[in-house]
């Protein structure tokens, strides 16, 4: 072992040096094999129709074209759904969004191929459109069958509460604007088959989508993701369209292919967050506890299925955040509408569903004239609690997190002093919302909840790891080195981690639902295990050690009661002695399951809270605002590295508070995304982070099944964001208390003017 670099602190993100310095590689910055070429999608612009006529001839002449292929040159099968088989590769007749891929330009270089797009004829005859998944529904329209909760009796319930209210909440779509886009460079191997390197967070998907369009078993097809400059779910499913592109191409003019969209194409052809259309019905009794929910969810799922009945089944498990309620029914319908097909985001359809409950209790609260929080407060799960799909409440954290945040954060003072600065100023206005979260760890499809990990201890000692998961950003390499470390006794600097390639870990799930570390960490421990106890006997011959429980691994040294021996010493006594140093480990989840038919189970191996307060000042004569302060408590268990987690908080925090206030995804009424550049598509920037940010690490140690104790924190803090929303609305009510209040998310400057002045 040379490196002699001393990784101590665990507090770090070992990617962090290379960022900083531009030394981290993505698809774009791998060196080029000779004869490389390039691709490009050309693609629908008609949002809805047949194709009548397409010319490609002289786009095939032009000068460095190779190829233009078509759907009529896919050598398997043009089909990429992974729910439902409902997505060609490359659109055949129909068209049923602008932006959905039809021809594949393959030429000498990038320019060449854009050139050549101009030369494509093509006329459509235009059918009519649907946008509104509402009215995608009544026409009879969707993707998959609906789905329905249900939990006591909210009919009956409904007339025995003192307090009943009903209206409609809907929040809109978000771009997911990693900083690297989509894109898969494919090189055909010398025995056939092919090497991908592809930016996806589901290495497997993209083989087994490979492997289907171009009629190849999946061992011929190798994936290998190095990182990927951010997925937040954008590259869950989506990844696969463009590496199976690639590898399309590259299997058809036998040269590697590369495919890299531009922002532009990116935010034209992909999916984004699914916006909703909800109805709530909410009754509450004399002391603000919620006796009966009832919900309707339109999902608007864009023109394939994609991941929408996955995301639709996590916005009915989250439907009432975190809150009990005895009497419940919501129903949930998967729309078929003309946009591309949407999916996965952060939270993965959670956040639309708490937006809903959240948007009735405000609701209530301001018929009521009482604070939202009073109801937040009174109904808190607590321990023995059901949620509406059968799981008991444990471990729960909702009162712990609530009771931190009012009493460290001083929320009488604050409200106190929000009100007098209300009074005292006109034109300014303060608003406070506090934001609970809840969130179910688990993918909520129970068979996907498992991992496998490749280690290798080399006769220096040193250590290569492979696992399942993908770097996006959110850290999991770092905690994949701790996790080795920790049990080998060894520095992070012993640990090396390998590219995720889909012949060392097969068969894996994505790296999503927050779950990547605690999955592939657990299959990473098994494997460090199995190694381990191979060498305990041997550990305990060298060491003259009676009782291999004394062994301990620790600094580079492996001890025993009395005696102990550097790490590599024994690694290279065991590899003389024959000892496999080699193993594969594996982990699925226990416990969880869930039961579609009766809509009732146990999908998740534990949950995550937290609460947050957000203070907001709002300019009312612009309707411009600044964030004052956002303060968290939040439950990490007992986090393994503070610097990454803290990290997810504050991306997650103001990604959703993007989501609920300035980020519009907008659709003209031919279903071409207007906002389809960086100028008419805005997202936070630092100057719209809160002024204050305090995260308050609630230690909240318990048996628990995530790694090392420290619970999964890629999704949650997002949710956090709809306190953004709700802040804003009660500096409104400030300034005009007769404000007409629809819920409708993003509440953008446009709509707080109009808000304040009706
Ligand atoms: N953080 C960064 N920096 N970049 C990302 O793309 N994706 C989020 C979250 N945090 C993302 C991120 C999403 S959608 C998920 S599901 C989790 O990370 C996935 O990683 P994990 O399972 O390791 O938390
Ligand atoms: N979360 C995120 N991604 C997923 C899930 C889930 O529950 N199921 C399938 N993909
Ligand atoms: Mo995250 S939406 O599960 O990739």
């Amino acid at each position: 072992m040379t490196n002699k670099i001393k990784t101590r602190n665990k507090d770090i993100n070992l990617d962090a040096p290379f960022h900083v310095s531009g030394r981290t590689k993505y698809v774009d910055d791998i060196p080029e094999h000779q004869g490389t070429c390039y691709a490009k999608t050309y693609y629908s612009r008609c949002g809805n129709g047949t194709i009548i006529k397409l010319n490609t001839k002289k786009a095939e002449q032009f000068p460095g074209v190779i190829r233009v292929l078509t759907y009529k040159d896919v050598p398997g099968e043009n089909q990429i759904g992974g729910i439902v088989a409902d997505e060609p590769l490359l659109a055949e007749k129909d068209v049923h969004f602008y932006g959905q891929p039809i021809l594949l330009i393959v030429a000498k270089t990038e320019s060449i191929a854009e050139k050549a797009m101009e030369l494509i004829e093509i006329k459509y005859k235009e059918k009519e459109i649907i946008v509104d998944p509402k009215e995608a529904y009544e026409k009879g329209s969707v993707l998959a069958g609906s789905r329905t909760f249900k939990l006591g009796n909210p009919n009956s319930n409904f007339k025995k509460c003192k307090y009943v209210f009903e209206g409609e909440a809907d929040s809109g779509g978000q771009e997911h604007l990693y900083l690297e886009t989509q894109g898969a460079y494919a090189i055909p191997k010398d025995q056939g088959g092919l090497f991908i390197h592809s930016s996806t967070q589901g290495p497997t998907a993209v083989q087994r989508v490979v492997a289907k369009v171009l009629g190849l078993n999946m061992s011929q097809v190798e994936i290998n993701v190095n990182r990927i400059g951010g997925g937040f779910g954008g590259k869950e499913d989506q990844a696969s369209h463009w590496a199976a592109l690639a590898a399309f191409a590259a299997h058809i003019c036998k040269c590697p292919v590369k495919l890299i969209l531009s922002r532009h194409e990116d935010l034209q052809m992909t999916g984004k967050r699914h916006p909703y259309r909800s109805y709530y019905i909410i009754g509450l009794d004399e002391n603000l506890k919620i006796m009966a929910y009832e919900a309707t969810f339109y999902q608007n799922g864009g023109a394939a299925a994609d991941l929408s009945p996955a995301v639709l089944e996590r916005t009915l498990f989250h439907a009432t955040n975190s809150y009990y309620v005895p009497n419940i029914k919501i129903t949930a319908h998967p729309c078929k509408t003309n946009i591309p097909p949407n999916t996965a985001f952060r939270g993965f359809g959670g956040p639309q569903g708490k937006f809903v409950i959240e948007a009735a209790i405000h609701h209530a609260a301001k018929e009521l004239k009482t604070t939202a929080d009073k109801i937040q407060k009174a109904n808190l799960f607590k321990n023995g609690d059901e949620f509406s799909f059968g799981q008991i409440v444990e471990n729960c954290e909702a009162k712990k997190c609530w009771d931190e945040t009012t009493k460290r954060y001083k929320l009488k003072q604050l409200r106190k002093e929000i009100d007098t600065f209300n009074k005292e100023n006109k034109y300014f206005k303060k608003g406070i919302a506090l934001q609970p979260i809840c969130f179910g760890i688990s993918f909520t499809n129970t068979p996907m909840n498992n991992a496998r990990a490749l280690v290798h201890v080399y006769s220096d000692g040193s250590v290569g790891v492979s696992t399942g998961a993908v770097e996006m950003g959110q850290g999991v390499n770092t905690k994949m080195v701790q996790v080795a470390a920790q049990a080998f006794g060894l520095e992070l600097s012993d640990i090396r981690l390998e590219d995720t390639n889909t012949t060392r870990v097969a068969n894996t799930s994505p790296t999503a639902a927050s779950a990547t570390a605690d999955l592939n960490g657990r299959a990473l421990q098994d494997a460090c295990n199995q190694i381990l106890e191979r060498i305990i006997p041997l550990v305990c011959e060298l060491l003259k050690e009676k009782n291999p429980k004394n062994i301990t691994f620790e600094g580079g040294l492996v001890k025993a009661k009395r005696k102990s021996m550097p790490w590599q010493e024994l690694v290279q006594t065991a590899l003389l002695r024959r000892i496999n140093m080699s193993a594969k480990g594996h982990y699925s989840t226990p416990i969880i399951h869930f039961d579609k038919k009766k809509e009732k189970g146990h999908p998740f191996a534990y949950h995550v809270y937290g609460n947050s307060i957000f203070v907001v000042k709002l300019d009312c004569i612009r309707g411009t605002y600044e964030f004052e302060s956002v303060k968290i408590v939040h439950d990490f268990g007992s986090s393994m590295n503070k610097a990454l987690d803290l990290g997810q908080i504050e991306g997650g925090l103001v990604q959703g508070m993007g989501w609920m206030t300035m980020e519009d995804v907008v659709y003209d009424k031919k279903g071409m995304l207007k906002s389809n550049t960086l100028a008419t598509y805005k997202i936070p920037d630092v100057y719209f982070v809160p002024k204050e940010l305090d995260v308050h690490f609630l230690n909240t140690k318990h048996d628990n099944l995530a790694i090392l104790k420290s619970k999964a924190v890629g999704e949650p803090p997002l949710m956090y964001g709809l306190g953004a929303y709700f802040s804003i609305i009660n500096a409104i009510l400030a300034y005009n208390p007769n404000a007409k209040i629809t819920y409708n998310a993003p509440i953008t400057t446009e709509k707080i003017l109009m808000a304040l002045y009706t």
